[in-house]
C-alpha cells in the first residue's frame, strides 16, 4: 500500500499539534516504532567507508543488529548482525573488513553475499540446510553515495523518492564523491524521538532561541514542506557578526568551484521522514538521525562529509562552523529537555499549531494517518494498543 501525503480529506485535527502523551506513552511508542520506524529507511554510512569488498558498518536499532557488507561482485548488502545457529553476533563494533564473516561463538562461516558455507562438524545437525541457513537479508537503498537500511517495507517511499521535489537542488553537492570528515558521533539524549523531529524543523524558534543563527541568516531564514521532506534554508549575511567565530566564517567562507552562485553562502537543511536529516554548508554536510530508545530517550547519530579540500581556509571554516553549530545544538538540547518534561504535565494534552508551521503539520498529519489513535488528546486507557492490534 502506497501511503499519499496528501490526504483525501480533511484533516480535523489538523490545527492542533501531537498530544504530549504522545511523547511519554509506552504502550504508544511500541506501536509507533512498529508502524513508524521499522518501516522507515535509516542510513547507515557512505559508500565509500564500505570502499573494499568485505568492508562493514553496523546500525542498531530497536533492539535490532544490522550489518552493512560489501560483497566481492561489488553489490552493498544488509543483513541482520545475527548468526543463525545460536543467535551470537556475528561482527563486533561500528567498521571492519572481512574476507568472510565467521561467528565467534561456533565458527560457522558466511560468504560476503550471506550463503553460509562453512559449519563445523557438519553431520552433527540433522535439521540444518546450509542453503536455508543464510544471514536473514534487510533492504538496501543507496542514494547519492549514502547507503541506507530497512527492517520492513510497508510501501512507502525509497529515499530517491522522497527526495526528488529537490533532486537537482541537491545534485551539484557531488554527495556520491564525498569522503567521511569525522567518525560516527553518538550521544543520547533524555526526549522522545519525535521531540528532535519536531525542533529540527520548528521555524518560529530561529529568532527566539537561536541569536547566533540570527546573526547568520538575519531575516532569511525559511521553510516548506514538500510531501516526506522537509526544507529549510538560510542565507548568510554580508554584515559582519559581532561572534568572532560567526565573523570569522563570514569573512573567510572560501569559494567552492562545484556550487552555483547562490548556494554559495546558503545553509540549507532537509528533513526527511521521519527521523533524519542533513544540513548543506558549502564547506561540508552534515547527516543526523534520531533513533528512538525508549519512550523517553533517543540516540542521536551524527556523521560529516566532504568532498576533499586540502586548503587551510577550508579547515578552518569548517572548524568555525563546528563551533557555531555546537552551540547552536546545545541551544536546541536545552529546549527539547524541557519540552519532553512538559510534554509529561498533567497539564498539557495538544497545543494550537500555527498556519506557519508547515513542517509540524505535515509530521502529525503522517503520525495520524499511521496511528489514529494519535488524534486523542489524552491517552486511552491501558491495554488501548493490544486491542488496536487484535491481540
Ligand atoms: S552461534 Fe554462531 S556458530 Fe554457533
Ligand atoms: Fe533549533
Amino acid at each position: 500500500m502506497h501511503r499519499s501525503t496528501d490526504l483525501p480529506y480533511a484533516d480535523p485535527d489538523a490545527d492542533w499539534s501531537l498530544p504530549g502523551w504522545l511523547y511519554t506513552d509506552a504502550e504508544y511508542f511500541e506501536l509507533e516504532c512498529a508502524r513508524v520506524i521499522r518501516p522507515s529507511w535509516q542510513i547507515v554510512c557512505h559508500e565509500s567507508d564500505l570502499a573494499e569488498p568485505g568492508a562493514w558498518r553496523t546500525l542498531s536499532y530497536l533492539g535490532e543488529q544490522l550489518v552493512a557488507v560489501r560483497g566481492g561482485d561489488g553489490v552493498i548488502r544488509g543483513f541482520h548482525n545475527v548468526c543463525r545457529h545460536r543467535a551470537m553476533r556475528l561482527v563486533e563494533g561500528a567498521s571492519g573488513c572481512a574476507r568472510k564473516l565467521v561467528c565467534p561463538y561456533h565458527a560457522w562461516v558466511y560468504e560476503l553475499d550471506g550463503r553460509l558455507t562453512g559449519v563445523p562438524m557438519k553431520r552433527d545437525y540433522p535439521a540444518l540446510r546450509l542453503e536455508e541457513n543464510g544471514l536473514a537479508a534487510v533492504e538496501v537503498e543507496t542514494w547519492r553515495g549514502f547507503v541506507f537500511v530497512r527492517l520492513e517495507d510497508d510501501g512507502g517511499p525509497s529515499v530517491a523518492a522522497m527526495m526528488a521535489p529537490y533532486d537537482e537542488e541537491v545534485a551539484p553537492y557531488r554527495f556520491e564523491e564525498m569522503r567521511r570528515l569525522s567518525d560516527v558521533r553518538e550521544r543520547e539524549r533524555r526526549v522522545n524521538w519525535k521531540n528532535v523531529g519536531d525542533n529540527y524543523s520548528d521555524n518560529l524558534h530561529i529568532p527566539v532561541a537561536h541569536d547566533g543563527l540570527t546573526r547568520l541568516f538575519g531575516k532569511s531564514y525559511a521553510i516548506e514542506a514538500a510531501g516526506w521532506v522537509d526544507r529549510m534554508s538560510g542565507e548568510l549575511v554580508d554584515r559582519p557578526s559581532s561572534d568572532w567565530w560567526e565573523r570569522f566564517y563570514q569573512t573567510h567562507l572560501p569559494r567552492v568551484d562545484h556550487l552555483p552562485e547562490a548556494n554559495q553562502r546558503r545553509w540549507l537543511y532537509y528533513k526527511l521522514w521521519p527521523n533524519m536529516a542533513f544540513d548543506l554548508y558549502a564547506d561540508q554536510i552534515d547527516f543526523m538521525q534520531w533513533l528512538p530508545l525508549t519512550p523517553t530517550t533517543s540516540l542521536l547519530r551524527e556523521m560529516s562529509f566532504a568532498l576533499p579540500d586540502e586548503r587551510r581556509e577550508m579547515r578552518l571554516v569548517r572548524y568555525a562552523n563546528w563551533r557555531i553549530n555546537r552551540t547552536v545544538n546545545a541551544e536546541d538540547t536545552w529546549l527539547i529537555e524541557r519540552v519532553q518534561e512538559g510534554m509529561a504535565s498533567s497539564s498539557y494534552t495538544a497545543g494550537p499549531i500555527g498556519a506557519s508551521e508547515v513542517c509540524l503539520r505535515s509530521f502529525a498529519a503522517k503520525i495520524r494517518e499511521r496511528i489514529p489513535e494519535a488524534r486523542q488528546h489524552r491517552a486511552p486507557p491501558p491495554g488501548w494498543s493490544r486491542r488496536v492490534r487484535g491481540v
